[in-house]
């Protein structure tokens, strides 16, 4: 997507692949800051300091994490090692294990020499089709937008179709065009008169300084709230629709996606906002079906709920502290929406019903495979 008219990714091979480029996250939306990513060390810290974020981009770092550990050891010991290093930096996102295993079970049966090699090939596959994924998921979530648009009361026609998002599931989050931010980018591109609603999405505001730029850089017209007004909002009919990504969906459509989605859901419900979940395949979870029991909810530091970033009057990036000294912060970073809250799931292949039968349907897959 585009920075200042200049088409971007948010992770690319350098030096042919001896090094990994990305896009540092935890400086937006003040400072635009590429860092290289040497070894499997650095892509681990990358992941678990947030400097790459999302759940799609955090699977395609993991995979190429893997290459630079097997370029500097391609052994048998060097793979667990790495896999397991890169694994335990984030507990909830599926897509990290994920695309490890899809590289891992690439090159476990080769010959040493040809690892690292492997590896690379495999990575590029994954960052590939993350970007056609996405595209797709845009285009059906297009498709969407338009028909809800149309069939809006007459007095409504003629005004901006409002679409609330929660956290940033954009192409930062990505490795091109984002989740639930595809559709969006799709419907301004085709010229369809559209606002975005951006929650900000604390403790980290990804809403607020990701999102915000993203839409800001491709110039689709959009509002920060505060996490609280989205109910206020729905209630008054501003909101046309309600489009999040996830980073984890059970095989029976529950969804996992950033603290505060679920009371999302639970307002659209209650005033019959369509609720949509945009996600690609790498993202479900077909080991799991109840998301409340069996999805890992990362915890935290709670100086993310005590204390927050922003941009000082001299332009330094500081960090503040919001609450009394001594009080305590808890941070749970995600939550589950329970299927029934959800209208549809968008996905690469198709829009489809937040169930067994509806992922089943699209995938051709059973429970536990
Ligand atoms: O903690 P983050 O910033 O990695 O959380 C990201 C989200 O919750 C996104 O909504 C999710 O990864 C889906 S993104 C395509």
């Amino acid at each position: 997507m585009n920075i200042d008219g200049k088409a971007w990714r948010t992770i690319w091979l350098e030096e042919g692949g001896r090094s990994v480029g990305v896009i540092d996250q935890t400086q937006l939306p003040h400072q635009f800051k590429t860092k290289t990513l040497g070894t499997c060390a650095e892509a681990a810290a990358a992941i678990s300091t947030m400097v790459v974020r999302g759940a799609p981009l955090i699977g395609v770092t993991g995979a190429y994490g893997l290459m630079l550990a097997l370029q500097e050891d391609p052994s048998d010991m060097a793979l667990l090692s790495a896999f397991e290093l890169l694994n335990s930096t984030r507990p909830t996102a599926i897509n990290l294990r994920w695309a490890l295993q899809r590289v891992r079970n690439q090159v476990a049966t080769l010959p040493q020499h040809q690892r690292a090699a492997a590896a690379q090939a495999e990575a590029s596959v994954i960052a590939e089709e993350d970007v056609a994924m996405c595209e797709a998921i845009g285009n059906h979530g297009l498709a969407i937008f338009q028909k809800l648009a149309a069939a809006r009361p007459f007095e409504r026609l003629g005004m901006p179709f409002q679409v609330l998002t929660h956290c940033n599931a954009g192409w930062l989050a990505t490795v091109d065009w984002g989740t639930a931010l595809a559709p969006i980018y799709k419907a301004h591109r085709a010229g369809m008169d559209i606002h975005v609603w951006v929650d900000e999405t604390r403790p980290r505001n990804q809403g607020a300084a990701l999102t915000a730029f993203e839409l800001a850089k491709e110039g689709v017209p959009h509002t920060v709230i505060v996490d609280n007004a989205g109910g206020h909002l729905m209630q008054h009919g501003e909101v046309d629709a309600v489009i999040v990504g996830t980073d984890r969906t059970t095989s029976n459509g529950d969804v996992c996606n950033k603290i505060g989605t679920y009371l999302k859901a639970l307002a659209a419900f209650d005033n019959n906002v369509p609720f949509y979940v945009a996600l690609p395949a790498s993202t479900i979870d077909w080991t799991i079906a109840d998301g409340i029991a069996g999805i890992p909810i990362e915890a935290r530091s709670e100086m993310e709920v005590t204390h927050i970033q922003g941009l000082a009057a001299n332009a330094e990036i500081i960090n503040v502290q919001l609450t009394p000294t001594g009080s305590r912060g808890f941070n749970p970073a995600f939550d589950v929406t329970p299927a029934r809250l959800v209208t549809a799931l968008i996905t690469e292949k198709g829009v489809t019903a937040a169930s067994e039968a509806g992922l089943q349907e699209l995938y051709n897959k059973t429970k536990l495979n």
